[in-house]
């Protein structure tokens, strides 16, 4: 049987970077635990503008379309800032994300006990956290139709449409549910039905899925409130799901309950292929970092992490997966902190080879 291909987008800013030390992650398990893929690298983003005057080609959108994963770094920079909008760096990844339907997004918060006096809220409150948020990804306010600024009396307005159709509701509170039933049966649905129609039929629909998963305990906040409550007690959460913006915001807030933006990783995933394996692209959280791109300051982990969700979802290889996450946790509570993980203990931070080379020295280790 030949191997299962994955195909690399490091794209922009910090991309490459922390992407090189997925690559060391990668090559140890091909060496030490048979696991080999097929790799190949292609161009996202800004890199592919520059290159081919388009962030995504019709050629590399074909590969991922076939690959049996995509990983991918960053996409983005002030460089491409003032680009007309649909060349911008952003549209190569939200192009990959429409076309390969990946509607299901899972941004897990995890803290690892090594960084949580490091958090900007008190230790209590992060220790032992765990859990995911599911972000509707392929729709909403990011998609809907119209859109775009147009000229009205004698000024500009600029437009965006929020949609959900019933269904695209249905399959992600559908992925939300199932995650819930592998994990603490506890699912929170997050919308503004108070003031938005879309987040009417959002809890309906969700409410009438939850009917299928009885064992889960659903329950329903509005995304504001619920952006209150995870910084004033996130460990209430297991799993949470909203929809394509809300998601946004609150990983983003959820990613400093772990202490950095440079920790979260994601799994967006998809319907599953001819092969039963579910479309996927696998990319950490943060972005292209422009302000420390190209000093090797960047932190690798969510990269890695991501690749670590890889393994897990797309591959079967939930042990593997299991212990390149544990690899992590002995680094990080060996002291080994790249600079985003400083507090005022006076460590001296690695570099972005240098946590990926402790990585895998921590992967030997574990054998
Ligand atoms: P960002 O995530 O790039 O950076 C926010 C802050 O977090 C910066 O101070 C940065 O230095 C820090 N940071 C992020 N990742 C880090 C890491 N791995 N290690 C250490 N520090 C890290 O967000 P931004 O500055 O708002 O956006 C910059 C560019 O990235 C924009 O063009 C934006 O559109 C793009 N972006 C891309 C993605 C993506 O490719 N998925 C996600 C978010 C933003
Ligand atoms: C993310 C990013 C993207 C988004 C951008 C870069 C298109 O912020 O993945 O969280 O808004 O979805
Ligand atoms: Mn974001």
């Amino acid at each position: 049987m030949s191997n299962p291909s994955l195909l690399i987008l490091p794209g922009d800013g910090i991309g490459p970077e922390v992407m090189a030390e997925v690559r060391k992650v990668i090559d140890w398990y091909g060496e030490n635990r048979g696991l080999n893929f097929d790799v190949s690298e292609g161009l996202v983003g800004g890199c592919s503008y520059d290159e081919h005057g388009t962030p995504l080609t019709d050629e590399t959108m074909a590969r991922a379309q076939e690959a049996d994963a995509v990983l991918l770094g960053a996409v983005g920079g002030p460089k491409y800032d003032n680009l007309d909008f649909s060349v911008k760096p952003e549209r190569g990844l939200l192009r990959l994300r429409k076309e390969m339907d990946l509607f299901a997004n899972l941004r897990p918060a995890q803290c690892f006990d090594a960084l949580a006096d490091f958090s900007s809220l008190k230790k209590d409150v992060v220790a032992g956290l765990d859990i995911m948020i599911v972000r509707e990804l392929t729709s909403g306010i990011y998609f809907g139709e119209p859109r775009g600024i147009i000229e009205e009396g004698n000024e500009r307005v600029g437009i965006n449409t929020q949609r959900y159709t019933e269904s695209e509701i249905d399959r992600v509170a559908r992925s939300a549910f199932e995650l819930a039933m592998r994990r603490g049966k506890k699912l929170c649905s997050m919308e503004k039905a108070n003031v938005m129609e879309s987040g009417v039929l959002w809890r309906e629909v969700v409410t009438e899925v939850g009917k299928d998963y009885p064992e889960v305990e659903l329950s329903h906040m509005y995304a504001d409130a619920g952006a209150m409550q995870l910084c004033r007690w996130p460990k209430q959460f297991d799993v949470i799901v909203t929809d394509n913006l809300f998601g946004d915001l609150l990983s983003d807030a959820a990613a400093m309950l772990t202490g950095s933006l440079g920790m979260l990783p994601s799994a967006s995933l998809g319907a599953p292929m001819a092969n039963g394996r579910p479309k996927a692209l696998y990319e950490p959280v943060h972005g292209s970092a422009p302000d420390i791109a190209g000093q090797g300051k960047a932190n690798p982990i969510a990269c890695v992490l991501s690749f670590a969700m890889a393994l897990r979802y797309s591959f079967d290889q939930g042990d593997e997966a299991t212990r390149l996450e544990q690899a992590i946790e002995k680094v990080l509570a060996d002291g080994v902190r790249t600079a985003d993980l400083l507090g005022e203990d006076g460590v001296t931070p690695v570099s972005t080879s240098e946590m990926g080379d402790k990585i895998v020295e921590a992967l030997t280790a574990s054998l």
